[in-house]
Order: C-alpha cells, then sequence, then structure tokens
C-alpha cells in the first residue's frame, strides 16, 4: 500500500467490488471499508475448476440451445459427456463486440449467435463473476460480510481507455440485470489504463519515476492495446494528469490468436487433411495458446499435435505440424507494428518528452515481445518497464486504488469535440470548392458544415464549452435552434464535417447527440444590426456546455 493511503473515514462497513472484464480473461477484487482502518484489496485467487494461484478467469460462456447460460469460465467441456453439452456454444471474446464502431479490428471478428446479444452475455457473466464472489468470500471471510454489505456494494467496471459513454451505460445496465448491484449509482467506471498506472504505483516499483513534472507512457497489452501518457503533478499526494489522448488499438493477442489460426486451417488443407484425419481445431488452437505464451525465438520451430501419427510430404510430421519460428514472428509482428505506432505517436505528440514506458498486461509477459519493444526504445531513447510482474490482478486491484484515491486529477478528452459552423468562404481553399455558398445576414460570404471544436484538455466532472455567435434574422425559427454535437476520433478534423455535396461524415466523425433549445428570449432582447446592404439581423452569443461525468475520463 501506498503511504498516503489514509484509514477510511466512514462511519460504517462497506464493499467495493471491481472487475476487469478482458476480452481473454477476468479477474475481481474487492475491499472491506472498515473505519478507522487503511483499506487493505483482495482478490478472487481460486476460480472454480482452475488451479490455486489463478487470479483470472477465461471470460468464456457456453450456452445451450435455448439460449440459456450452462457454464463459464475455465468449466472444460472440449470433451462433453453428455448430448445436449455437445450442442453448447462456446462464446469468447464477447467484450470486443462492445468496442466503438469506428474501433475496427484488424481481422474479420465472428458475429455472435441470433438470439445472444453482447449486452446479455456481458450480464450473464457478471452474474456468474458474483456467484463466484459470493463464494470466495463466504468462504474466506468471518462474519458473512458478503450477506450484510453486497446490497449497497459499489461496482468499479474497467474499460479500454477509448470506450465512450455508450458502452459504459450498457455495462452499467448488464451490472443491474446480473443482480450484482440494483441502482446505476452503483457503477463507476475507470479505465484499464489508468487502474494499471495506480497498481504500479502502489507495488512503489515506479517511485523514481514519480517525482513532480516527471513524464511517463503506459503500454497496455492484451486482448487489445491502449497506449496513454501521464505527467506527475504531486508525488504525495500522487497527482497525474494525462499528457496526450489515448491510442487503442484491436490488435493484441486476439490478433496472434486469429492469424494462427487461419494459417493453421490453410496449412491442414495444404497437407490435405480432412476433417476425420485432423484432431479437434479448438484444440489445435489450445496447443498454439499455450506455446505461444513461451515463444522467444524466430529461429526455433513450433510442433503442434495435429492429427494421429500421419506423416504427409509437407510439414507434418508423425502428426506434429511445424511452424517456422519466422512465421510465429510474424503473428506476433502484426501486434508490434501497431505497438510501436502509438507508442510513436505519442511520443510526437508529447513533443519527444515522453521517454520512460511502463508495460502492463499478458502480452507483456513475453519474451520476444518485450525484446522487440526493448529494441525499438533503445534505438528511440526511450527506457521501458514491466513493473507488474507478471500479476494479474493489476487492472482490478488498481481500480480499487483509483476509487479510494482519485489520482488522476485531468484527463484528456479522449476526442476532440464541436459542433458545426458557417465559415468564411476562401476562394484559394480547395476543400471549398464545389461547396454550396451563401451570403449570412451580416452580408459576408459563407459555406456551411464547417467544424467549430469545444475543446480538449478538460478536468474531469467540470462542463466545458465555447463561445459560438450566430448572425439571425427575424424569419428564422430561434425558438426550435439547433447544436449538433459531433466528436471527431482521428488526429486532427479538417475543416468541414461532411464530405462535398453528401450526407455522410467525413471519416472519424461521430455524431453524438443534438442540443436542441429555446433562444427566443435571448433573440427579443438583443439589437438589431444592419448588413452593408440594408439587412436587418441579431447576433446571439451561444455557448453549448457539455458535462462529462468523471467516468467519461477514465
Ligand atoms: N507470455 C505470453 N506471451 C504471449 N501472450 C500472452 C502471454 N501471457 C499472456 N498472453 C496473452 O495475453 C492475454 C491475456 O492478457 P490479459 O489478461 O492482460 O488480457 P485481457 O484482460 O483478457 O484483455 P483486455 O484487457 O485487452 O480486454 C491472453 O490472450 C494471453 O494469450
Ligand atoms: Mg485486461
Amino acid at each position: 500500500m501506498p503511504p498516503n493511503r489514509k484509514p477510511y473515514k466512514g462511519k460504517e462497513e462497506r464493499l467495493v467490488v471491481s472487475v476487469d472484464i478482458g476480452t481473454t480473461f477476468t479477474a475481481a477484487s474487492w475491499c472491506i471499508l472498515v473505519p478507522g482502518q487503511i483499506p487493505k484489496f483482495e482478490s478472487i485467487v481460486r476460480w472454480p475448476d482452475q488451479f490455486e494461484g489463478s487470479a483470472k478467469v477465461p471470460s468464456v460462456v457456453y450456452y445451450d440451445e435455448s439460449r440459456k447460460p450452462r457454464a463459464f469460465g475455465a468449466r472444460n467441456i472440449a470433451e462433453p459427456t453428455t448430448e445436449a453439452e455437445h450442442r453448447w456454444l462456446k462464446l469468447e471474446w464477447w467484450k470486443l463486440v462492445l468496442r466503438p464502431a469506428h474501433l475496427l479490428p484488424e481481422f474479420v471478428f465472428p458475429e455472435l449467435p441470433q438470439g445472444i446479444t453482447v449486452d446479455k452475455i456481458f450480464a450473464d457473466f457478471l452474474s456468474y463473476i458474483k456467484e463466484c464472489l459470493q463464494k470466495y468470500m463466504q468462504d474466506a471471510v468471518a462474519g458473512d460480510k458478503w450477506g450484510k454489505l453486497s446490497l449497497s456494494l459499489t461496482l468499479i467496471l474497467t474499460t479500454p481507455r477509448c470506450w465512450l459513454s455508450e458502452q459504459q451505460e450498457r455495462m452499467r445496465v448488464a451490472a443491474i440485470n446480473s443482480g450484482l448491484v440494483e441502482s446505476p449509482q452503483q457503477v463507476r467506471f475507470v479505465s484499464e489504463a489508468e487502474a494499471a498506472v495506480l497498481y504500479a504505483a502502489d507495488t512503489g516499483r515506479i517511485r523514481e519515476w514519480l517525482k513532480a513534472s516527471g513524464l511517463f507512457g503506459l503500454l497496455c497489452l492484451s486482448g487489445t492495446i491502449d497506449i496513454s501518457s501521464y505527467q506527475v503533478i504531486s508525488a504525495v499526494p500522487l497527482q497525474l494528469e494525462e499528457l496526450t489522448p489515448a491510442h487503442c488499438y484491436v490488435a493484441g493477442s486476439v490478433l496472434i490468436n486469429e492469424s494462427a489460426r487461419k494459417y493453421i486451417e490453410e496449412r491442414l488443407l495444404i497437407n490435405q487433411l480432412g476433417a476425420d484425419d485432423a484432431d479437434d481445431p479448438s484444440e489445435i488452437n489450445s496447443q498454439f495458446e499455450a506455446k505461444k505464451c513461451h515463444f522467444k525465438d524466430p529461429n526455433k520451430v513450433m510442433m503442434l499435435q495435429v492429427a494421429g501419427h500421419i506423416t504427409t510430404n509437407l510439414d507434418i510430421t508423425r502428426g506434429r505440424l511445424e511452424i517456422p519460428g519466422t512465421k510465429i514472428a510474424e503473428f506476433f509482428d502484426i501486434s508490434l507494428d501497431a505497438i510501436i505506432k502509438g507508442m510513436k505517436s505519442v511520443i510526437s505528440e508529447s513533443r519527444a518528452q515522453v521517454n520512460k514506458v511502463i508495460l502492463v498486461g499478458g502480452l507483456a509477459s513475453n519474451i520476444y515481445v518485450f525484446s522487440r519493444i526493448q529494441k525499438w526504445a533503445k534505438d528511440a531513447g526511450v527506457i521501458v518497464i514491466k513493473p507488474d510482474g507478471g500479476n494479474m490482478k493489476v487492472v482490478a486491484e488498481g481500480a480499487l486504488a483509483w476509487h479510494l484515491d482519485s489520482s488522476v486529477a485531468s484527463r484528456i478528452a479522449k476526442y476532440h469535440y464541436g459542433t458545426k459552423t458557417a465559415i468564411r468562404f476562401d476562394s484559394t481553399n480547395p476543400d471549398m470548392e464545389g461547396r454550396k455558398v451563401y451570403f449570412n445576414p451580416t452580408g459576408d460570404c459563407v459555406v456551411n458544415g464547417g467544424w467549430a471544436g469545444i475543446g480538449m484538455k478538460i478536468r474531469s466532472k467540470k462542463e466545458f464549452g465555447g463561445w459560438h455567435h450566430r448572425e439571425c434574422t427575424d424569419d428564422e425559427e430561434v425558438d426550435k435552434f439547433e447544436f449538433p454535437i459531433y466528436a471527431f476520433t482521428g488526429t486532427s478534423p479538417p475543416l468541414f464535417i461532411k464530405k462535398k455535396g453528401q450526407r455522410q461524415l467525413n471519416p472519424h466523425f461521430i455524431h453524438i447527440c443534438t442540443i436542441k433549445c429555446n433562444l427566443q428570449e435571448c433573440y427579443d432582447q438583443a439589437k438589431y444590426r444592419k448588413s452593408p446592404t440594408g439587412r436587418k439581423y441579431k447576433i446571439i452569443e451561444v455557448s453549448p456546455m457539455i458535462h462529462f461525468p468523471t467516468s467519461y475520463f477514465s
């Protein structure tokens, strides 16, 4: 625990639970807040059907034909025993289905079966987590704390940094449907990245970097890749400020597995092994998953048992498929390319101020991945460390630290936000060419649909906005004024929101909402002005304000 965590000041015992639902694995932690005592974090370290000491459970749900969840996590039904079990559907990687639409995976993502939505899977899985927590706590903690405190628990859920409020809302509803909480107010969100930083701070391993005005980058390498950067505002108490907008890529370990799966299928086909000859494909993929974790040397061949004792003239000898190490390195390299691209962006956006990087997440524990990142870092003059030591509870326990300490004071809005405005026509700008030009009430020649940004760096909980003035005439319906609000998810927004002559938004723009307001009273009180052509108009100053709850920034 860090020295600055104070004894709990509340008057009654409270339970705080954090659940880190991962693309491949999930962890759950809790903390019983006892008046006058320094909070202590605990985690489930023994999940059903797993060995003692496994702090994460596979994010897997099995559904029967009537779409009822039948089994979860590590329950091994690769060899079903009953007729019904044969027909159960195994669903994994479903977390990625919830991702914001603009976050495209680097592979074709399998569709969910009919009748099963991602919202249902989240709710079913969380209800399994609830069951596990209840059993674990009842078995491990004296005094029926679950029975006494669970009804009013605070639940912290973690998400990738680039998820939007829509994803958080859907997870909040899922948490209520799961029975883990009763009301929306019981659920808070923090990004996996931020939780990981706070966990690293708690270990004391990054103490040297947590000096006032120090800067560091954070690479979360798991199912997805999250890259952020922070500046230390104060070391004690720890206060961090986000330095650059986060980068998120659906190109982590699932992409490596997917590339391997495709390659193995192709090789089986080329070796002319039919379904009867080859072993169960999911079993072959599991072998790859296990061996992948030890991959370190592209000069070494990987062997997978694929079929009885068959030998082909190609790459199968006595039933074992040989995958060249250089091929495995290729699967990893697609992820590594995204990681290095993201790091380069963060370094350039921070004007090369970030030269220390923390690595966390399952993929970061791979020797090949770490050595490749180290090699790149050395050339780029960057120091990288892995302070978590392969600990699986990093994000779940970091989420508890976040709830108790709220260390990140200021965050960068994930995207650019803005509204639409008319911009002065400029005949020398090619982007204006072919767009409809008109005269506004002041007599200026303008083009509609221009981008007007509303700020980037925002302190959490505060509103932000910017003043816009509109020239209006008597024939305008000022009682039905509208401000469409857009997010731009790219690096720097173009001049116009929409494509020339089209209704379609330019790439990376998302319509978030439309603010509707009655400005009749403002209009009535404003003074008339006269344009050079004698047209009467008024100017209304409006400031569309956007309020983001803390959860949005996390
Ligand atoms: N040594 C290793 N080499 C390669 N991959 C590894 C290694 N150890 C773990 N992984 C991969 O990392 C993933 C698990 O990491 P982690 O638990 O951080 O991901 P997650 O929480 O499921 O994903 P996310 O948080 O992105 O949704 C698995 O896909 C696993 O295959
Ligand atoms: Mg994770």
